[in-house]
């Protein structure tokens, strides 16, 4: 089972200068319970930006280079990182760009962030068609702890 897990902007914006462009803690809480405890894939970029392994999940990084990464497993594709885990396991798909773009056709369920705001970056999520999933949960917020600006959990599985 594999999922997609990703804050978006309103304009489509996920980072800039290869870093998050919003500190949202409770998206952060939300992050770690849905993937606490199931592998994580991410791009090499989006390792590096988070500096380490995220614990207490296996750390799968994607790279076309001979990389060697302290407490992580190295994958030359993404089928290759995918290909780890047994089919019922539950995999998540945690960026950046271009890892989210080769794994949308993939992915069974996808957890959104919508971040209701317009940020100025270089990096976006990839377009998807909403008509190939259902929204199952949803949950807003007009604001959070140290955050000014509305967002909301969705989650989506595929039609
Ligand atoms: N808002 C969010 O939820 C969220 C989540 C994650 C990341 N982000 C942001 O996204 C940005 C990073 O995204 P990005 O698209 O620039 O980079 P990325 O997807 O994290 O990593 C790209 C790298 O992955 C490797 N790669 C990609 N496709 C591959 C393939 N088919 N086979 C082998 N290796 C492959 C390459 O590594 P090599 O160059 O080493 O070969 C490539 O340079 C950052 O700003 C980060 O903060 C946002």
């Amino acid at each position: 089972m594999i999922a997609i897990i990703v804050a978006v902007a309103e304009n489509g914006v996920i980072g800039g200068d290869n870093r998050l462009l919003w500190h949202i803690s409770e998206d952060l809480k939300h992050f770690k319970a849905v993937t606490t405890g199931h592998p994580v894939v991410m791009g090499r970029k989006t390792y590096e930006s988070l500096g380490r392994p995220l614990p207490n999940r296996r750390n799968v990084v994607v790279t076309r280079q001979p990389l060697a990464l302290d407490g992580c497993e190295v994958a030359h594709s993404l089928g290759e990182a995918l290909a780890l885990f047994a089919p019922e396991e539950r995999v998540f798909v945690i960026g950046g760009a271009q890892i989210y773009g080769q794994a949308l056709p993939l992915c069974d369920e996808f957890y959104l962030t919508r971040v209701f705001r317009a940020y100025e970056g270089d990096t976006r999520f990839p377009a998807w068609d909403e008509s190939e999933w259902r929204l199952v949960e949803s949950e807003s917020f007009a604001s959070g702890k140290d955050f000014p600006h509305p967002f909301a959990f969705e989650r989506y599985v595929r039609r």
